[in-house]
């Protein structure tokens, strides 16, 4: 089990191919038992019920349960073990341990999940033998959407949508069981998202174009993607032109919109590199909010650093031979150098908050640089 970030215990976690994110904590499942424990000890009132935990799920919510049980109560377990049927595709159970005589009693099975419903019907097809009183069943978590039965469940912990969790008794691959809270699948898997920042002059393109290849990233240029929508004519791009056409900015929501549109067509990527976005504080964050609606995350700001004697040194070379107007004006130059660094101050705040700030010293040649910045991200 590999575990990424260090400042939470509650983290993402890694188990065989897969990474999973926190989704509920230790304190939530004891509370949703303590609610179970409330229902089911006053609807049974001085009854001495039978709880039976299905292995190997409800090991632990069986353990809790009984012990906040407030009253008599005797535990068993039974084991449905699958294994292939005649027609390979077919999944049959088949029920292990159920030795004791359950005859009038009043049994209350303890499930860890609910999903389709395939084991509770298992479950009732082998109570349906015994001569119990009631049958009654409970179960700590239920995915409402996934379930196709109609058998009534008494008792419901938590609901959770149709997504694969593990911890507290659930496992990935019998991994997982032993997690004292429970994580949620990652649907996205891990990725490499970088936002690139250089001054003017510093060899942003350059570097970008080096790393889309080597990590297999997709480079995401704003002012790309807007000139891409525009000229296509797309819904956005409609929208964000009649903007520019009244000389308004553009909301931050239509370029977010933009780039989760580039995100989208790429999601089988390693990562994205965001060049031109962020600029403020309010898009650093949309940003990071919809890197979370993927499941992932901004993982480093990585800035180019050239002295800015080097850079203008640099562009006035370049505009001698590019033709660029503003390459060949030295005072134009040293103010499209400031206008970088007060934009770009307001990001590396954001970022060194987060640990996320990588200064990279971008003077020397291009594979000198392009090895700083391979360092940077392998670090990652
Ligand atoms: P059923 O589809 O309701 O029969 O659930 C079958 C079994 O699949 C459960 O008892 C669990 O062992 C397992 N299961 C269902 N959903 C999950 C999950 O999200 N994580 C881990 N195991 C699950
Ligand atoms: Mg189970």
């Amino acid at each position: 089990m590999i575990i990424f970030a260090a400042q939470n215990k509650f983290r993402v976690i890694k188990l065989h191919d897969k990474y999973f994110k926190p989704f509920i904590s230790a304190v939530q499942i004891e509370k949703a038992i303590d609610r179970l424990v409330e229902e089911i000890s006053t609807d049974l009132g001085d009854e001495i019920p039978v709880f039976v935990g299905i292995l190997n799920g409800s090991f632990m919510l069986t353990s809790d349960f009984v012990k906040k049980y407030p009253k008599p109560c005797e535990v068993t377990f039974i084991k449905l073990a699958s294994y292939e049927g005649l027609k390979s595709s077919e999944d049959i159970q088949r029920l292990i341990g159920l030795t004791q005589d359950l005859t009038e009693r009043t049994v209350i099975i303890l499930e860890d999940i609910i999903d389709t419903g395939k084991t509770l019907a298992e479950v009732h097809r082998i109570f349906k033998n015994e001569k119990v009183k009631t049958l009654k069943i409970a179960t700590l978590f239920y995915k409402p959407e996934a379930y196709k039965k109609d058998f009534k469940l008494h008792y419901v912990g938590i609901e959770i949508p149709d997504k694969f969790i593990v911890g507290y008794g659930l496992d990935y691959n019998n991994l997982g069981r032993d997690l004292p809270e429970v994580y949620q699948i990652k649907e996205t898997q891990h990725m490499t998202n970088l936002v690139l920042f250089g001054p003017p002059g510093a060899g942003k393109g350059t570097q970008a174009e080096f790393l889309k290849g080597k990590y297999n990233l997709v480079h995401i240029s704003t002012g790309d993607v807007f000139r891409y929508n525009i000229k296509n004519e797309t819904a956005l791009g409609m929208l964000a032109k009649s903007y520019i056409d009244k000389g308004e900015l553009v909301p931050d929501q239509v370029t977010i919109d933009m780039l989760n549109a580039e995100v989208e067509k790429n999601t089988d990527a390693n990562g994205f590199i965001f060049d031109g976005f962020p600029r403020t504080n309010a898009q650093a964050k949309a940003l990071d909010e919809l890197m979370d609606s993927k499941d992932s995350a901004i993982n480093a700001m990585i800035a180019l650093e050239v002295d800015d004697e080097v850079l203008v040194k640099r562009l006035l070379e370049r505009g001698k031979t590019s033709g660029r107007a503003d390459d060949a004006n030295e005072s134009i130059i040293r103010n499209r150098i400031k206008e970088y660094y007060n934009k770009t101050a307001i990001l590396k705040d954001y970022y060194s908050a987060q640990s996320k700030y990588y200064g990279v010293d971008g003077v020397g040649s291009i594979e000198d640089i392009t090895v700083r910045l391979s360092k940077v991200i392998d670090s990652l």
